[in-house]
């Protein structure tokens, strides 16, 4: 592949010049104001998910000259190499190949083995759904990271199709606190247990799976291969556990990428296979844009170029995601490993030091829960933080009111933040609630708005498996994308590993009966005899 450095490129360049010379002061209201056409000027439909751009802080030229970008850097040929299966993950040496599992059946490769799976994981789940049958009622995915984060956030995002008579559980955390609940409520015979772990050694997973395993024996249940089932590609350490029941995957799925495929049995139980199909087919959908839609029209492609334009030139550390639907309660969560466990880094693909920014932090609540907690700081803080929201034009529940006055918060927060308010607008206000004994224009300084604060807004017609398969596929390709213009690789995780190391010297320390600080810093030493005490 023939790329340079984005900040060797001819259009890093012009995106510098222009950036001191309109981008920095772009202001929003001015520019809608110029141009009648701005709101069809950036809005982008791509399958099943409608986007608005133009409440951004750019305007076509820098659009122009991120494609440049884009084209300089290689986007366009590390993406054909990511689906043709070369091995782009270079630190590890793998190919990158999620798009692979969801495919149509002979359309990607590995298209025999990833049916073959597909086939018997419907047929299980499908069992398991036949509650009459089954016997089973609760369901608990034991897994972290990768491994939860994907089925934890579609399941509830899913709710109007899941199964009315199993309830769904999610255990992650390494500290007791979060499996003593879920293990409260069940009883063996009805309880399905997925250990769900691509390597099948993850200190946390394991350990959760040892705990469940003893209390299934301790509560009397029988058949530990009937009721522990594994999603991993580490098929002997599964048997060795004592599970017979496997769902395999490969490790050109990155364990952040693989909801799609095993690592989805949860999902595959809550909601039935169709949907889970759907689900697939909506993600397929958005590789297709991805893969062939014009770069100027391709949306992924279009909301990573931002993200770099505002990490790189307005030097902004910060994204908001802000879902306008209860059931994309766990979105932020998700996005949160999605996009900075693949971009957290800071050498280049050949191990060169960057001096630019990459991945922003990622964070959110839905609305309008987060508006009644930090929205204060969006509006009126000293950061500007671009904010994505997600709305959702038909819900799912019948309650039309409540749902009107979702929609309505969501509208009205992104207007808020672009058009803001004067001082001398606050002046002319009533302020019924604002201290007597204060100036008047000391209150109206503190009840003014700066406005101009970019935000996105994501439109989907309903949240059904196929809008939420293309939207989180978008993401995943707007990283990628960001990812192949900052020349990383966003499909390794080196830097959760030292954490680890150092947790397994210290834990036969804590374990041990005499404290022994020794070789240890002092802090750590100090905490250790704290807790030790
Ligand atoms: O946090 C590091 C990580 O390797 C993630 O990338 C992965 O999703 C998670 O741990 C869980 O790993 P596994 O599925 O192998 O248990």
């Amino acid at each position: 592949m023939n790329a340079k450095r984005c900040d060797a490129t001819v259009a890093w360049a012009a995106l510098q010049g222009h950036y001191q010379a309109h981008g920095r002061d772009l202001d929003l209201r001015e520019a809608f104001a110029r141009d009648p056409q701005r709101f069809n000027a950036f809005a982008l439909q791509a399958p099943e998910v409608f986007a608005d751009l133009s409440k951004n802080r750019w305007d076509l030229l820098t659009r122009k000259l991120l494609i440049e970008l884009a084209r300089e850097t290689g986007l366009e040929a590390r993406r054909d190499a990511m689906f043709a299966g070369e091995p782009i993950n270079t630190t590890e040496g793998r190919a990158v190949l999620h798009t692979a599992l969801r495919a149509p059946r002979g359309q990607a490769l590995f298209s025999d083995e990833v049916h073959g799976v597909l086939d018997r994981l419907f047929d299980f789940a499908e069992a398991v759904r036949d509650t009459g049958s089954s016997g089973i009622r609760h369901v608990v995915n034991i897994g972290i990271g990768g491994s939860d984060l994907g089925p934890q956030m579609v399941v509830p995002a899913l709710d109007a199709y899941a199964h009315p008579g199993i309830t769904m559980h999610f255990v992650s955390n390494v500290d007791g606190h979060d499996i003593t609940p879920v293990l409260r409520k069940l009883k063996p015979a009805q309880t399905l247990f997925i250990i769900a772990s691509k390597t099948f050694t993850t200190q946390e997973t394991m350990a959760n799976a040892a705990v469940a395993r003893q209390w299934f024996l301790d509560q009397g249940g029988t058949d530990i291969g009937r009721h522990f089932v594994g999603a991993t590609t580490n098929l002997t350490a599964a048997a060795e556990f004592g599970i017979h029941t496997t769902f395999g995957f490969w490790d050109w799925v990155g364990g952040r990428y693989s909801l799609w495929s095993a690592v989805g049995l949860a999902i595959a139980i809550a909601v039935g296979s169709e949907r889970f199909s759907e689900l697939l087919a909506g993600a397929h959908a958005m590789d297709r844009h991805f893969a062939d839609a014009p770069l100027e029209a391709n949306l992924p492609v279009q909301l990573g170029l931002l993200d770099v334009w505002y990490r790189n030139f307005h030097h902004f550390t910060s994204r908001s995601v802000a879902p306008y639907h209860q059931g994309l309660k766990r979105l932020p969560a998700y996005l949160q490993q999605l996009e900075m466990e693949s971009n957290g880094k800071q050498v280049s693909l050949d191990g060169q030091s960057l001096p630019y920014g990459t991945s922003p932090v990622v964070w959110g609540e839905p609305g309008t829960n987060g508006q009644h907690a930090y929205f204060q700081m969006l509006h009126q803080g000293t950061e500007v933080i671009p904010v994505e929201f997600i709305a959702v034009k038909h819900p799912s529940h019948p309650h039309l009111d409540l749902h009107a006055k979702a929609l309505a918060n969501c509208l009205a927060q992104s207007q808020a933040l672009m058009l803001g308010k004067t001082t001398e607008a606050a002046l002319a206000e009533r302020a019924p609630t604002a201290s007597a004994t204060l100036g008047k224009l000391t209150v109206a300084r503190h009840r003014s708005f700066p406005g101009n604060r970019p935000s996105t807004t994501l439109l989907l017609d309903k949240l059904t498996p196929r809008a939420l398969g293309a939207l989180i596929a978008m993401y995943e390709h707007r990283v990628f994308t960001s990812g192949a213009v900052w020349g990383i690789n966003s499909f390794d995780q080196w830097g959760v590993e030292l954490g680890k190391a150092l947790a397994g010297n210290l834990l036969p320390r804590l374990t041990a009966a005499e404290v022994d600080g020794s070789g240890l810093d002092a802090s750590t030493a100090g905490l250790l005899a704290r807790l030790k005490a």
